[in-house]
């Protein structure tokens, strides 16, 4: 598809990968803008129908980036949430979808240039491996668009059951 710009969702941490996202846009590095950012307390509080509910509203890829290992605000969330990564995985295959298309990554809060990079490789390797199949001709940008909107209005904007 010559026009084909993958789009991805990143469920990223309020203390590191949001922050991250935050200092590479104050940087003004260079990524490509085809990524929404959804922010969660902690990546922790991802479940994996969270993943699978993003490929049914047709993203191409979904990347999670927690804190570093041993840095997580709540302990364990990012090893829960690289657990659940690994599961969403298992779940995209048995239905035909290639594994690479969602990723865990951990950064710390100062790492700008690494969330660039992050984007870039995504988008990379989002390129090669074409448009989800799932991608509705129109309207995947707007289901990203409702499902973070309804995400900050009551389904993962706690702080609880972060573990
Ligand atoms: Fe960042 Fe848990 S607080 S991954």
């Amino acid at each position: 598809m010559a026009d084909y710009e993958p789009l991805i969702l990143a469920f990223c941490c309020h203390y590191c990968a949001y922050a991250a996202a935050d200092l590479a846009g104050s940087m003004r590095l260079q990524y490509p803008n085809n990524v929404r950012v959804l922010k969660l307390p902690c990546t922790g509080k991802l479940e994996v129908n969270f993943i699978l509910a993003a490929f049914e509203r047709g993203v191409d890829g979904v990347f999670v980036a927690g804190c570093l290992e041993g840095g997580c605000h709540f302990l364990e969330g990012n090893l829960r949430a690289r657990r659940r990564v690994e599961r969403a995985k298992v779940l995209l295959s048995e239905i035909g979808l290639e594994p690479e298309r969602v990723e865990m990554f951990n950064l710390s809060s100062a790492q700008g240039p690494r969330f660039a990079e992050i984007v870039n490789e995504m988008t990379t390797r989002l390129t090669e491996l074409g448009p989800s199949p799932f991608r509705p001709p129109r309207g995947a940008e707007e289901g990203v668009r409702e499902m973070t909107i309804q995400a900050e209005a009551n389904l993962i904007n706690t702080t609880s059951e972060c573990r």
